[in-house]
Formats: C-alpha cells, sequence, structure tokens
C-alpha cells in the first residue's frame, strides 16, 4: 500500500470503529431501556434514544466519508488491496451511499410514524380491532415504500421489496426466495400429514409441571454455560436478564441475552436461552482482529438465525443432548421431573401440533408461519394487495396451510410486532436461518461425522469449534450467498434441512 493510501484507508477505518463504537453505545441503552429502566425514564430514555441516532446519521453521512472513500478507490495501488481491506472499504461504501441516498426528512417522519404505529398496535392488538390499526399501518407501510423505491436505485434492487430484503440479507431477492420456499412449502406439508396421521403422539404432560422460576433461572445458567457461553466467571462476557420476549444485544466482550420465566411452561425458557445462547456465542466467536472493523460482525440475518436454531432445535431438541442433559435437568428441578424418562422427555419437546402463534409453533409447523408472512408481504408491495385486505389474506392462508381458525385479529395479523415496527423483508431470514441450519449440519457431519456421539459425551466444544471455524470466523466477509456456498460446496438449498426434518420425525411418530 503506497503511504497515501494506507493513510486514507485508515482514516476511513478510524471513521467506521467510531461508528461501531456508537452503535454498541446505543445497543447498550436499549438493552437497559428493556431490561432494567424504571417506568419513569421512558421519556428521557426517548430523548437520549433520539439524540444518539441522530448523531449516528450525521457520522455516517459525513461528507467527508465519501471523499476518502473516493480517494481510496480511485487510487492506483487500490486493485493491491487484500481481500479483507477491500471488503473494508465495499462495507463502508454501501452503508454511505445508502445513508447519504434517503432524505432526512424521510428518514425522521418514519422513526416518527414507528412509534407511533407501534403505539396504535398495541392498543388495537388489546382491543381486537385492525381497523384501530389500519390507518396509522398505511402511513408507515407508505413511507417505507418511498425508502424502498430511493433504495432499490442505490442497491441496483429488480424491485422495491428486494431492496428491503437486502438490508437483512444482502444480495437475496423475493424470486430467489420464493423458489426456495416453494419446494419447502410442499416437503413440510407432506410431513406435516405423515405426523398428523400417527398414532404415536406424545403425551406432553411433563412440559405442564410447575417448575419455581428462581430454578429456571439457574437451569438457564447452567444451559448456556454447556454451550460455551460465559455468564458467571471473572473473564465471562455475556449476562442473561428477563424480559418478555427474548432477544440478544451485544458487541464481541459484552453481549448479553434475555429469557421469560413462567412456572407452568419451563421448556418455554430453556428453548428461548438455547436459542439465544446460538446468537451471543456467535457475536462472541467473530474473529478478535477483525473488532472494530466493518467486517468483524456476522454475515446476514438469516445467518445470524441459523446459529440460533440450530443450538435450539438441532442440539437442543435431539435426544443426544438430552441424554447428557435430562439427568442433570432432573437434579436442578427435584423431584419435579424424576420420574422423567429420556424417551418422553424427547418427544414431548418434539411435539408437532399447527397453531396460530408463530412464536409458540413448534420446529416444523414454524416455517409455514413465515411463508405465509413472505407470501404477503411480497404482495403489499407489488401492490396485489392492500392494508385493508391484510386479515382475510391472513385468516385463509392460516386455514389452508395450517388448517386453523382464526378467531379475531390479535391472534392473527396482529401477533407480531413487525409490520407496525416498520420491518418488512426481514420474516422471510427466520425460515433462511432454517434452511441454512439445515445445509451446516450437513457440512459438520460430512466434516466430523462423529459429532453426535461428543454431544452425548457433554462435549459440545468439537460442534463449537467446528461453527467457529467454519462459520464464526468468516464475519463478514461474504454475502450470504458466497458464505454458504464456502462453508458446504452448494447454492442455497432446503434439502437438507428437510431431510434432517424427515429423518427426525419419522423417528420420533413411527413412520
Ligand atoms: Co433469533
Amino acid at each position: 500500500m503506497t503511504s497515501n493510501l494506507q493513510s486514507f484507508y485508515e482514516q476511513l477505518m478510524a471513521r467506521a470503529k467510531d461508528l461501531i463504537l456508537l452503535h454498541s453505545a446505543e445497543a447498550l441503552v436499549h438493552w437497559d431501556m428493556e431490561t432494567m429502566m424504571p417506568p419513569r425514564a421512558v421519556s428521557l430514555r426517548s430523548e437520549q434514544l433520539t439524540l444518539l441516532s441522530r448523531i449516528s446519521h450525521k457520522m455516517s453521512t459525513d461528507p467527508e466519508i465519501g471523499r476518502l472513500l473516493q480517494a481510496v478507490t480511485a487510487d492506483l495501488q487500490y486493485e493491491s488491496l487484500g481481500e479483507v481491506e477491500k471488503r473494508n472499504v465495499h462495507l463502508i461504501k454501501k452503508n454511505y451511499e445508502e445513508q447519504t441516498a434517503l432524505p432526512e426528512k424521510l428518514v425522521s417522519e418514519t422513526a416518527k410514524q414507528q412509534a407511533i404505529t407501534v403505539n396504535a398496535w398495541k392498543q388495537a392488538k388489546a382491543a381486537k380491532r385492525f381497523a384501530m390499526l389500519k390507518p396509522d399501518l398505511e402511513k408507515l407501510l407508505d413511507l417505507s415504500r418511498q425508502a424502498a423505491e430511493i433504495l432499490m436505485k442505490v442497491k441496483q434492487t429488480r424491485t422495491p421489496y428486494d431492496a428491503l430484503i437486502d438490508i437483512y440479507e444482502p444480495k437475496m431477492t423475493a424470486e430467489a426466495i420464493a423458489a426456495i420456499f416453494n419446494p419447502l412449502q410442499q416437503g413440510l406439508k407432506g410431513l406435516l400429514e405423515k405426523i398428523q396421521a400417527s398414532p404415536n403422539q406424545p403425551d406432553t404432560e411433563i412440559l405442564k409441571r410447575a417448575i419455581p422460576i428462581e430454578v429456571q433461572w439457574k437451569i438457564a445458567k447452567a444451559l448456556s454455560q454447556t454451550l460455551g457461553y460465559d455468564t458467571t466467571t471473572r473473564e465471562a462476557g455475556g449476562r442473561i436478564d428477563e424480559t418478555e420476549h427474548p432477544f440478544t444485544e451485544g458487541y464481541y466482550d459484552d453481549v448479553r441475552i434475555t429469557t421469560h420465566y413462567s412456572p407452568e411452561e419451563f421448556a418455554s425458557s430453556i428453548f428461548s436461552v438455547l436459542h439465544e445462547t446460538g446468537h451471543a456465542l456467535y457475536e462472541q466467536c467473530l474473529p478478535q482482529q477483525w473488532k472494530y472493523q466493518p467486517i468483524g460482525t456476522y454475515c446476514s440475518m438469516g445467518f445470524h438465525e441459523s446459529q440460533s436454531r440450530f443450538y435450539e432445535n438441532i442440539i437442543g431438541r435431539s435426544r443426544e443432548f438430552w441424554t447428557n442433559w435430562l439427568p442433570k435437568l432432573k437434579q436442578i428441578a427435584a423431584p419435579t421431573l424424576d420420574n422423567v424418562h429420556l424417551d418422553s422427555f424427547v418427544r414431548a419437546i418434539n411435539h408437532v401440533k399447527p397453531s396460530k402463534i408463530r412464536i409458540e409453533a413448534d420446529e416444523v409447523t414454524y416455517n409455514l408461519h413465515i411463508i405465509i408472512r413472505f407470501q404477503i408481504e411480497k404482495e403489499l408491495f407489488s401492490g396485489k394487495a392492500s392494508v385493508n385486505e391484510l386479515p382475510e389474506l391472513w385468516n385463509q392462508k392460516y386455514a389452508e396451510y395450517l388448517g386453523v381458525e382464526i378467531q379475531n385479529d390479535s391472534e392473527g395479523v396482529m401477533q407480531d410486532t413487525h409490520w407496525p415496527s416498520g420491518l418488512y423483508g426481514y420474516f422471510p431470514t427466520y425460515t433462511l436461518g432454517n434452511i441454512y441450519s439445515g445445509q451446516i449440519t450437513a457440512a459438520l457431519t460430512r466434516d466430523l461425522p462423529d459429532w453426535h456421539n461428543q454431544v452425548i459425551q457433554d462435549n459440545l466444544n468439537v460442534v463449537r469449534g467446528w461453527l467457529i471455524k467454519n462459520v464464526h470466523s468468516y464475519g463478514n466477509l461474504y454475502d450470504p450467498a458466497d458464505l454458504i456456498k464456502k462453508i458446504t460446496g452448494e447454492n442455497l438449498d432446503a434439502e437438507p434441512y428437510l431431510r434432517y426434518l424427515h429423518e427426525k420425525y419419522s423417528g420420533l411418530y413411527g413412520f
């Protein structure tokens, strides 16, 4: 690198580092709002968050970044930069171009309308009346469409909806998602029919046994420790707190998870802890040498979800894992689960039953909830459906795909916070995560055919080490389509995931 190029690059990286630090501070303020904040702080907190986001917008659209980018990319030595440096420049450029393309007025109006719409959603949901949400949802959708039209030009996507998908899953398109979701939907339909026709249905009584919250708290700590997420030692980089909706927030050495506890549903906390720990491990195991650089982050939301789903379902709902862990669980929860057998426990936690609520769905039907949302979003943005038609479209698809009858819009189209929060194009990443997790597991089995035995012997380090080497260590060096190819040698494909489901559930339900 020439000294000029070196200097421009270093200046860009210093600015990137400032933004990363600012975002991690914003995340911490947000974490506090969800976990610790006393009620009276609401308006103070909202002022603090608004200021932080204004500063962040100003810093990321500073014309000096544009000048530095120009200087770096126009330098005659630019082509001699390494893969890592070029990717850093690409990520800074992408962010700068997108941020500067959006008019400040549109950004602030959208933020304001999001807050209003979330509030309207809470009231409409409590009253079970979609009509109360409709006008604000229409306004928000209109603002999101305007942003999508602008981003479409910058990102050079074919449709506005593709531009929104690209925010969460770079370079993914609605067309590519439909091409993978359609066969997945067919496969799931066939699998669900076999499961429902089986006379061999599990007894879920075990899961209704009451376990006090203090005991569940101990279970959460021990479980996350088993997976390698440290919340207890002097070197700990994590902690577990309580919120209604579990989440993970943090950066490298300070990554926190939350869970929820309900005495009559101990399994709910177990699987939310496994899920969030999967997210946390990804953040903590990114390459140390890339800390404070744009590449030192996750690949995409879908990849993030692949890590949480891997630990929640592929490990956390497996017989292998519970062979070792059920005795520990029994000991911590004694005497409540004393007479529980491995077989009935594993069958109970893998109970498949179509339901109305996405966040309560089992591993098999979960993806049908997502496919419904994706199909509706696609129609909304292509103009084929209007906000007015949402409840009817929703209820029809739930009846058709899941065979459930939605009684009111609170348990129907208003169940999730995503659309009122302005998150469009986000839902498909959940199922993409599952699909990636299937492909990743196939690659893991190819490399380490013995990994199941390691899990039985309580050695999660083998699996964790493989994930670090093959997934986490790439940070944000590649777009998701390239990363999945790098890991597995294959393109995005739902087949390994369907095969995994089929093998597992044919064993559990006997078909
Ligand atoms: Co998640």
